[in-house]
């Protein structure tokens, strides 16, 4: 077994899984450590959702960022399947995004005039149009934004996909490896210890989403990334019940799956690593979903998950280099778009490593000294 590389990339989410495409891809040998399996954490947990419309409502640089990300998925679908034969489920039929109280439909009309900037064939739909689009709907909701560009794919198959890629241009992965510690000579990277023996290579990535400050905590920096449970479960119909993800708000969204599953999902549980599947959880996102549309009560029963997020202080991910170490980095802090992020971080990381980054770049707003504190 090879016990030298290029880069070495910790955490074997979609992230990391993302990043090792990339940089495989343009010849770099890479190794990807990952401490269970590869997609065993938020990134098998995740609705799919490409909803950088529906999700950021602001401009600014996570917007942007995300827009490009989007962008992105034709390709990536269509290059992933070239090189692994796995299909991502990408699916492009827009998003509803419901106001189910009148405050509510005021406010996201005016969201509709910030949201046409970027994509004129975003429209209000008043409920008349709305129920002769998804007549599944309850005709209680006050209207929606129709965004037709957040479409979903399937995350675990997107991050097995990414790692089957990385592998075809010649990178390894080691699954069940914690990584320890950083190994260190004249003052740069040079390897890391696991509990499976020491790797060396010049640069090393963190990818470690939650669990990212814990393994940087040893590297003299605090950067404030903390754990969010997210509870789904998903039901399966005879017929199709709905064509667009139906977005309530941040509790509550229902993603129908090409093969008739109906994705549900997601609690928002601060703090905690514990990844319990709770009867309270369930319940809540049930009665949410009933009432956006009274059939699923009548839906076959799936299955129910959690995944835990990566949260920041800002809300914004970290993708920079270390401030104190040279030749580590960090891709860590994707939060509830870590999916929709996947293609522009892997993309991004490889500017960072090659120092191919412009004066313009995106990348300044993600950079770790933006807040983050030295502890050494
Ligand atoms: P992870 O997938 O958590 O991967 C990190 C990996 O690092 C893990 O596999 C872990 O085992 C490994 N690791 C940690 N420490 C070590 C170590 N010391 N050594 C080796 N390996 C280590 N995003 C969207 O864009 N759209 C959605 O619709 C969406 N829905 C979501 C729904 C839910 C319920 C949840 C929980 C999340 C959702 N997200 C969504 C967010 C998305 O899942 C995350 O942002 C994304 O998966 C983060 O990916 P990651 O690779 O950074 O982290
Ligand atoms: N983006 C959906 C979620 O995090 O639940």
């Amino acid at each position: 077994m090879n016990h030298s590389f290029d880069v070495a990339i910790i955490g074997g989410g979609i992230n990391g899984a993302s990043i090792a495409y990339q940089l495989s891809k343009i010849g770099k040998k890479v190794a990807i450590i990952e401490k269970e399996r590869i997609g065993s954490e938020a990134s098998s947990a995740a609705a799919g959702m490409l909803a950088a419309q529906a999700e950021i409502e602001h401009d600014g640089p996570l917007f942007q960022l995300a827009l490009k990300s989007q962008a992105m998925f034709p390709d990536i679908s269509n290059e992933l399947f070239e090189y692994t034969g796995i299909d991502i489920e990408y699916v492009h039929k827009g998003m509803l995004k419901i106001a189910e109280t009148e405050e509510l439909a005021h406010e996201l009309k005016k969201q509709v005039n910030f949201q046409k900037q970027w994509d004129h064939e975003i429209r209000w739909l008043d409920t008349k149009e709305l129920l002769d689009m998804e007549p599944a709907l309850s005709p209680s909701v006050f209207g929606a934004i129709y965004l037709p560009n957040d479409g979903h794919v399937k995350a675990s198959k997107l991050t097995d996909a990414f790692a089957k890629a990385a592998l075809y241009f010649g990178a390894e992965i080691r699954e069940n490896t914690k990584a320890l510690s950083f190994i260190y000579e004249n003052g740069k990277i040079a390897g890391l210890n696991t509990n499976n023996g020491t790797i060396s290579c010049g640069q090393v990535v963190v990818a470690t989403g939650a669990w990212a400050s814990e393994l940087l905590k040893n590297t003299g920096i605090d950067i404030p990334i903390y754990p969010v449970k997210g509870e789904c479960f998903s039901v399966r119909t005879e017929e199709p019940l709905i064509n667009t993800t139906i977005f309530s708000d941040k509790r509550c969204y229902l993603v129908p799956k090409r093969n008739g599953e109906i994705f549900i999902g997601a609690t928002m549980v601060e703090n905690t690593f514990e990844k319990k599947v709770t009867a309270g959880g369930i319940s809540g996102l049930i009665d949410r979903a009933c009432q956006l549309v009274p059939q699923i009560k009548d839906a076959e029963w799936e299955r129910v998950w959690s995944g835990i997020r990566p949260q920041t202080s800002d809300g914004l991910p970290y993708i920079g280099a270390h401030p104190l170490c040279q030749g580590l980095f960090i891709a860590a802090g994707h939060f509830r778009n870590g999916i929709l992020l996947s293609p522009i971080t892997g993309k991004l990381v490889v500017e960072l490593l090659e120092n191919q980054v412009s004066n313009d770049s995106l990348l300044t707003a993600f950079r770790l000294d933006r807040s983050m504190e030295i502890i050494q």
